[in-house]
């Protein structure tokens, strides 16, 4: 690997490198990621600075290496997160997050009186705008927005 700068957080033999993540949401990542249960090696740094986010933060996670749907989870609150697949300390592979146009079992409906928040019911919607973030409940109909986005 050819280093041009410092880097704020060691680089890492293999695994994946989560970057570009909003500073505010490391925290809510590494839990949707359940990155707090595994027993791999973690760093991550918080408040970075970063040209295009300002503060960001960045999560590496040695010798683990997601799936696509483990992936989406993350794209609800780092769109702009980019995935860097390490193996033999070179990266070998880049990629964008994307928030689907179905997403089901990761976010809780916020109609209380869904069914899907009083039977066992799996979460289901329909992403009706990706931009400012609108989840269409597929059994209620009712939107989640962005600021009520809440975890299953
Ligand atoms: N990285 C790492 N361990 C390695 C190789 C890379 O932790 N063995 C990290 C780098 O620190 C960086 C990310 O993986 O945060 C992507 O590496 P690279 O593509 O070399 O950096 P940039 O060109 O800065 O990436 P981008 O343009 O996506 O910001
Ligand atoms: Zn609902």
């Amino acid at each position: 690997m050819t280093q041009h700068k410092q880097l704020q957080v060691s680089a890492i033999e293999n695994g994946t490198v989560i970057d570009h993540i909003p500073a505010e949401s490391l925290f809510v990542v590494i839990n949707i990621l359940g990155l707090d249960t595994i027993p791999n090696q973690i760093t991550f740094g918080a408040n970075l600075d970063s040209r295009k986010l300002g503060k960001k933060a960045i999560i590496k996670v040695s010798d683990k290496f997601f799936e696509d749907s483990e992936i989406n989870k993350i794209s609800l609150v780092a769109p702009h997160a980019k995935l860097n697949i390490i193996r033999d300390y070179e990266v070998v592979e880049k990629r964008d997050v994307e928030i689907p146009d179905e997403i089901i079992g990761i976010v809780k409906c916020f109609n209380p009186k869904c069914i899907t928040n009083n039977e066992f019911i799996k979460t289901r919607f329909r992403v009706e705008d990706k931009n400012d973030l609108m989840l269409k409940c597929h059994y209620c109909e009712k939107i989640t927005s962005r600021s009520e986005l809440k975890m299953v």
